[in-house]
């Protein structure tokens, strides 16, 4: 659990450390972690070395924050995430995100491995979140309201920033890369779900399914950021294909596209 007073106590240990605050905050998921070694002027600062930041024990997961510039602008590169799954409180998934907010951030890119449910997505795409469902059965603002962070009852009708959409389809676009829209929804895991539980997803109206991405979501908008969501469509959901779902073959297929993935987030935080 993470109290509100512990998030100003990593902050003025960061901007110790940092001379000009990011602006821009990337979360990079399972696998993605490399986009971190793009950023010139780099700090790497490691997890452990901040006040109450928790670190992640899943593998693919690195812990390390990385602060430095691309395009001109200053970037945050957070190389490892906690899940829900992993027994921490919604609170704590939130942190690093609450953190970077109150640092100065004013854009937070959610990138993330996430299964296929839509048939029509080739394995290995790269999925803007258009939106999301949420079905972790909690929410990371459940709990007294801290009015400096945001307000209690907070919009979430566009949680997905629409100019940042139309900003990563342009990078795409200059890029040549051909990206998919959709929605995501959570789950909380860490098993993967059963082929009927993904044919009542697609019922509901997703696209892709993962475990993460969404408390940090509801938290960012919480604080006023603007988001931007983007799917690694690593496997296909349970029951789409006649194999099993393996971590390994996550880990594969965002090894094979994180070059595109690289690709469009540099394209959109040159426009962002
Ligand atoms: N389901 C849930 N989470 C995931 C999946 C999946 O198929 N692939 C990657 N993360």
């Amino acid at each position: 659990m993470r109290s509100f007073a512990e998030i100003p106590e990593a902050v003025q240990r960061l901007k110790a450390e940092i001379r000009d605050a990011p602006r821009i905050a990337v979360v990079l998921g399972s696998g993605l972690g490399s986009f971190a070694d793009e950023l010139g002027d780099r700090l790497v600062i490691p997890y452990g070395s901040i006040p109450h930041w928790p670190a992640s024990a899943v593998i693919g997961h690195e812990g390390k924050l990385v602060v430095g510039t691309m395009a001109g602008r200053r970037v945050a590169a957070l190389s490892g995430r906690v899940h829900a799954y992993e027994g921490h409180p919604l609170s704590t998934v939130v942190f690093a995100v609450r953190v970077m907010g109150l640092l100065g951030a004013r854009v937070l890119i959610l990138t993330n491995a996430a299964g296929g449910i839509n048939t029509a997505f080739p394995q290995g795409v790269l999925m803007v979140i258009d939106d999301h469902i949420n079905l972790l059965g909690s929410n990371p603002l459940v709990g007294e309201n801290d009015d400096r962070l945001g307000p209690r009852f907070p919009d979430m009708s566009e949680v997905y920033s629409k100019r940042l959409r139309g900003i990563a389809d342009e990078a795409a676009r200059d890029h040549g890369l051909t990206i998919a829209h959709g929605i995501y929804v959570a789950l909380l895991g860490p098993s993967y779900e059963t082929p009927a539980e993904i044919r009542h997803l697609r019922g509901i109206g997703a696209d892709a399914v993962g475990m993460s991405t969404v408390p940090e979501a509801i938290a960012a908008r919480h604080m006023g950021l603007e988001v931007l969501g983007i799917s690694c469509i690593s496997n296909m959901a349970a029951g789409i294909l006649p194999q099993p779902l393996h971590h390994a073959e996550v880990m594969e297929t965002t090894a094979r596209v994180r070059g595109q993935l690289v690709a469009l987030l540099k394209g959109v935080i040159e426009k962002a």
